[in-house]
């Protein structure tokens, strides 16, 4: 395979561009006209890739960009991409002259703040806010009327800046139970109504509520997670109504392969002993490679078959129990499909307790990202060598 030439570990995951451009589409092609969609690209992208998922989503009809925090949009700047970034989390009053100059959008919710920020700005400065109602996430936010309508003033009576948009953010559009969801989006709409002037974008609904709420759109939706094609929750995957496709893919090949025999050991701890005549292979990937030890017992696919992960998984390694004899370089796939089997991102995050967004999130830069368009190799980022 081509990567070989960027990166020297068979261990890598593979993003499926295509994906995310069919699950943009998919999420587009269901809002009204004038509805704008942010693709969420924060945390390098859910672990995909910041620029290589910022393109393909803003190709396939994303309006603008959503991320953390501020040195994450400086980052996209830095990859040349030019259109609006939010910074959805909070950042320096001493910073925004920064943001302003690479024209990046900050989240405000605190009039102190804003009192801060003006002695950094200068005088022909101009910083686009958004304003962050806390309706019930109980993180970030103003959370009363009368801060709103300061903060509301403030921005008005300063020059440099412009109030170009507000929003809040759902704690459970991702549950059946829609009481607490409601409660929150009344809320919100309490706060809309005091303000003297709406701004340009008005925006509530992540992807659960996007794909579920149309009550919820006001103008602007913020997609995340159901652009890699993952489900809000698994009580939400009977719930959508298209097709999502899964971007994310782990593989790796093996490295040693050898016949054990009754009472041999496997890995640290000498905890896995071996029935009979057994054969099993090394995987060149590790805890920190995000493959954490809790892993051990899950199943990986070789030749299109389950086999599981025995021993404790070291730190860059980890064995299996092979169906049969395979030789080295043998490619083993740990998230994707092989033939008529798959192993879902959900599979994982179920073995490991926690939800579908930590998984490609946990699996680290130590592990080149392979980008696929079309079935062809079209980028690969290796940040240990090309950091
Ligand atoms: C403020 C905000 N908006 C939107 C999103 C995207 O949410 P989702 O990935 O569920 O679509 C997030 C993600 O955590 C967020 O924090």
């Amino acid at each position: 395979m081509e990567a070989q030439k960027t990166f020297y570990r068979d261990t890598w995951a593979e993003i499926d561009l295509d994906s995310i451009s069919k699950n943009v589409t998919a999420v587009k092609g269901r809002l009204p006209q004038d509805v704008n969609l942010i693709a969420v690209v924060k945390a390098n992208a859910y672990g995909h890739g910041d620029v290589q998922v910022a393109k393909a989503a803003l190709e396939a009809g994303a309006d603008f960009l959503a991320v953390a925090f501020l040195d994450e949009a400086i980052a996209l700047r830095n990859k040349g991409i030019t259109v609006p970034i939010l910074v959805l989390g909070a950042s320096r009053p001493e910073d925004v002259q920064t943001a302003a100059e690479l024209n990046i959008t900050l989240t405000i919710f605190q009039k102190e703040w804003l009192e801060r920020a003006k002695n950094y700005l200068p005088d022909d400065a101009k910083l686009k806010l958004h304003v962050k109602v806390d309706s019930g996430m109980g993180r970030i936010g103003v959370r009363n009327s009368e801060e709103l309508t300061i903060i509301e003033k403030m921005i008005e009576e300063d020059h440099r800046l412009i109030f170009e948009g507000i929003f809040t953010h759902f704690a459970t559009a991702d549950e059946l139970d829609t009481t607490y969801f409601q409660k929150q989006l009344a809320f919100f709409k309490e706060m809309l109504s005091t303000l003297s002037k709406k701004p340009k974008y008005i925006h509530s609904s992540n992807s659960a509520a996007t794909i579920r709420f149309k009550e919820a759109y006001f103008n602007t939706c913020r997609l995340g997670i159901a652009m890699y094609g993952l489900t809000p929750s698994p009580e939400m995957e009977r719930e959508i109504p298209f097709p999502l496709f899964e971007a994310f893919s782990l593989k790796t090949r093996l490295v040693n392969v050898k016949k054990l025999h009754k009472g041999d050991k496997v890995s640290y701890g000498a905890t896995y002993e071996s029935e009979g005549e057994e054969w099993i292979g090394t995987l060149p990937i590790g805890y920190a490679d995000g493959w954490i030890r809790k892993l051990s017992g899950q199943e990986v696919l070789v030749n299109g078959e389950r086999a599981p992960i025995v021993g404790r998984i070291c730190m860059d390694q980890c064995m299996i129990k092979l169906p049969a004899f395979y030789p080295v370089g043998t490619e083993v796939t740990l998230i994707g499909r092989q033939n008529e089997q798959f192993i879902s991102v959900n599979e994982i995050a179920k073995k490991l307790e926690t939800i579908n967004y930590e998984i490609p999130c946990i699996i680290t830069s130590r592990v080149p990202r392979v980008y696929k368009k079309d079935e062809k190799i079209m980028d690969i980022k290796n940040d240990l060598l090309h950091p």
